[in-house]
């Protein structure tokens, strides 16, 4: 999902270390801040490569900060090399989807254990990622792709219900809409269309934009994975449960909790199921985010990325040493994990914030009363005031964050319900922009 552009004034990662880390970002991102401190805590170096403006960056020269095209990753190689030296580069990670193939393009240039840039291309286009899986015989949904230029009428004959329609390049759910019934499927489908037809997304000048996946609706309880992988090998670090029902016709987000309550042979065949998808896929080192759904026919994966978990959720997240999910993944790319991957023993979990409707965000009441609920630790309002709020399907910003810790996952539940609870906005109807006024 969108983040606020990067803060141009972001504090500075400090120098004289030993290893420098080349940190892919885009300019909005939502996973900067923390992966910048858990740096800063290790002492590690980091150089940010990030699609900010070049001319912007040039107004504003920050050390430690290089400038790069992400939208040609052809060109990343030559313009990493005009900007640093490359050879003091000991390790390269991405802090988000975009980043991802332009930072396998450099580590495949020095030689950096990454994911191959096909590998990443497969994860992240859906159409792709459901194709490979349906080729190796992994559970998967039914599936067609359609052009968006076609006529949605003329797809109904090969269309079960109920199934999702989506893009099939973005995130956050954006775009994805479960469709019953014939009405249902055309009146979904001209609304991707006409999300697909806005600027942002045909300034993208990628043929996926131009098609919707359509798949059977799968049933089940859903999870969310955070896993490392080690040169193949999947290491889960922990499932987070959704507790609150995904059944559409849009899929917003709220609550992740961890431990789950997934049983031990469940856990261990979702481990295999990761294992062969990232195999098939060509995923291969660094650390993984999937969302998966479970039913009696067994584990259909949603998504793989190569990536940490979205937003500013990996905040949910202490392992051993109270370590962050950030330091963890810049000590693997490092080559030097830390030898106890295990979560602190406490429940935890995160909400991220409903949008309650569409409108501009004035003000947001009870963050205070919300804090104050016992085993909250934290409550994040992420999204700017005086901006437009936009719900799924065609919003892809987040109103913000609150954290959990709790006895139980029951009790965290109850925490983040009951905050929750406490937050009231102000949000006045968006004035819409008449042609020509
Ligand atoms: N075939 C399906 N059956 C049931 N639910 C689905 C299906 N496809 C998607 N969903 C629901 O929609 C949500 C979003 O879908 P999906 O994960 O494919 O897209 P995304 O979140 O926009 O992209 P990404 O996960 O790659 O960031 C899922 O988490 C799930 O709840
Ligand atoms: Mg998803």
């Amino acid at each position: 999902m969108a983040a606020p552009l990067l803060d141009l004034k972001e504090p500075r990662v400090s120098s004289g270390m030993s290893k420098q880390i080349l940190l892919f970002a885009p300019k909005r991102t939502y996973r900067l801040q923390d992966f910048l401190a858990a740096a800063r805590k290790l002492d590690i170096h980091v150089i940010l490569a990030s699609d900010r403006c070049k001319i912007l960056a040039d107004m504003y020269p920050q050390e430690n900060v290089v400038a790069v095209s992400f939208s040609h990753p052809d060109r990343t190689v030559t313009q990493i090399k005009e900007q640093i030296d490359i050879q003091s580069i000991s390790a390269v990670l991405a802090a988000d989807d975009a980043a991802a193939i332009p930072a396998a393009r450099v580590a495949q240039a020095l030689g950096l254990p990454f994911n191959r840039p096909s590998a990443i291309r497969k994860s992240r286009n859906k159409f792709m990622f459901r194709h490979a899986m349906a080729k190796a015989g992994l559970p998967s949904p039914p599936f067609h792709l359609a052009a968006i230029h076609q006529p949605p009428e003329a797809i109904l004959s090969q269309v079960r219900f109920p199934c999702v329609l989506k893009p099939l390049m973005l995130s956050g759910s954006q775009g994805v809409i479960r469709a019953d019934d014939p009405d249902g499927f055309v009146h979904a489908f001209l609304r991707i269309r006409h999300l697909l037809e806005q600027p942002e997304m045909t300034q993208h000048c990628n043929r996926a934009f131009r098609y919707i996946l359509i798949e059977d609706y799968i049933p089940g309880d859903e999870y969310a994975v955070e896993a490392i992988l080690t040169r193949g090998q999947v290491h889960l670090l922990t499932i987070f449960d959704k507790p609150e029902p995904l059944i559409g016709p849009y899929f917003e987000e709220t609550i992740y909790v961890t431990p789950s309550r997934l049983p031990a042979e469940s856990r261990q065949r979702l481990q295999a199921t990761l294992e062969s998808a990232c195999r098939v896929l060509g995923l291969h080192h660094g650390p993984i985010h999937a969302e998966v759904r479970i039913n009696p026919k067994g584990i259909f994966l949603l998504e793989i990325a190569p990536r940490t978990i979205g937003g500013l959720c990996s905040r949910a997240l202490r392992f051993a040493s109270d370590m962050s999910l950030e330091e963890l993944v810049l000590r693997h790319a490092l080559g030097e994990p830390p030898a106890d991957l295990s979560l602190q023993q406490q429940a935890s979990g995160v909400m991220m914030i409903p949008i309650p409707e569409k409108g501009v965000l004035k003000h947001v009441h009870g963050v205070e009363e919300a804090r104050a609920v016992p085993g909250i630790v934290d409550v994040q309002i992420t999204f700017p005031l005086n901006h437009e709020l936009i719900p799924l399907p065609e919003g892809s910003s987040y109103l913000g964050f609150m954290f959990a810790r709790g006895a139980s996952p029951e009790a965290v539940v109850e925490a983040l319900q009951a905050a929750h609870a406490k937050l009231r906005f102000d949000i006045l109807p968006s004035l819409s922009v008449v042609d020509g006024i």
